[in-house]
């Protein structure tokens, strides 16, 4: 797929999920626990890239303090849209939102940023390029710290496309890029920095997070190769996968609803 097509539909993918964002607990919690572990201080100049609703936008501005500056890009409106409203609510003056494409942001000049912070958004871009250029827009003696899904999760993600090889599609684990310690380390040093602490840790679920499992699935970066499959194929798919969860969460709740997650961090 084309970079553009692949913007063009994390956009409307998100554009559709901007209104439910952050009604899911775990994407708060994950992306404040990227700003808390790094720890940024006042009057620090910060960039969320791909920065959605905010969350780790409104965490970092937090913690710089009116001194600081926070920048939140992301290229789908609606999520940027949500992002204004909780920052309104939360009173903060010192976040700017732009919509733009997270990898080429010509706007901003070489250095510009002492903190880049990217949660669960990476598995949405070219990795390589989108480090290239924060590493670009990084002052020297910055950080740089991202969160990634470990490989092979989430659980229902992995039974996801358990399912739909059996229905012929092989659909790759998006955090296949940098599920491990190894691949983010390898990632931050092809791409310049020097690679920092890493931590590991675990994100739990709700039952109310899985309710939207199928839609997250179908809609999301596996959308294009659902569409080949006929009607009857995808009621099939559907109740096969959502049967499949439904008894996972009787008979073994932890193992479904309990994800690995890596944090990344590096040096400029
Ligand atoms: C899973 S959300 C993460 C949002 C936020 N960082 C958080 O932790 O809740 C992924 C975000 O990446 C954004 N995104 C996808 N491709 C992008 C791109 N090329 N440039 C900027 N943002 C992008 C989506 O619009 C979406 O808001």
């Amino acid at each position: 797929m084309a970079a553009a097509d692949s913007q063009g539909s994390a956009e409307t993918v998100f554009d559709g999920r901007a209104a439910t964002y952050s009604n899911h607990t775990w994407h708060i919690r994950y992306a404040e626990r990227l700003v808390e572990l790094a720890a940024p201080t006042a009057g620090m100049r910060i960039l969320d890239a791909a920065t959605g609703t905010g969350l780790a936008a409104i965490a970092a501005a937090r913690a710089v303090g009116p001194t600081g500056q926070v920048v939140g890009v992301d290229i789908s409106a609606g999520m940027l849209a949500r992002a204004r409203q909780a920052i309104d609510a939360a009173g903060l003056t010192t976040i700017e939102l732009v919509r733009a494409d997270a990898t080429t942001l010509p706007q901003f000049g070489d250095g510009s940023f002492d903190l880049v912070l990217c949660s669960a958004g990476l598995l949405y871009l070219p990795v390589q390029a989108a480090l290239g250029e924060w590493r670009r827009l990084l002052a020297p003696g910055g950080q740089i710290g991202f969160s990634t899904m470990a490989a092979g999760f989430p659980v229902a993600a992995r039974i996801f496309r358990d399912h739909a090889r059996r229905h012929g599609l092989a659909l790759t684990d998006p955090a296949t890029a940098l599920g491990t310690r190894t691949r983010c380390h390898r990632a931050l040093r092809d791409a310049g920095f020097t690679p920092a602490k890493q931590v590991g840790e675990t994100i739990r679920f709700s039952s109310r997070d899985l309710e939207h499992a199928w839609e997250a699935h179908t809609r999301g970066p596996h959308h294009d190769a659902i569409a080949t499959l006929t009607l009857e194929q995808v009621e099939m798919f559907q109740r096969d996968y959502t049967e499949t969860l439904a008894d996972l969460l009787r008979t073994d709740a932890d193992h479904l609803l309990t994800s690995e997650v890596i944090y990344a961090f590096g040096g400029g």
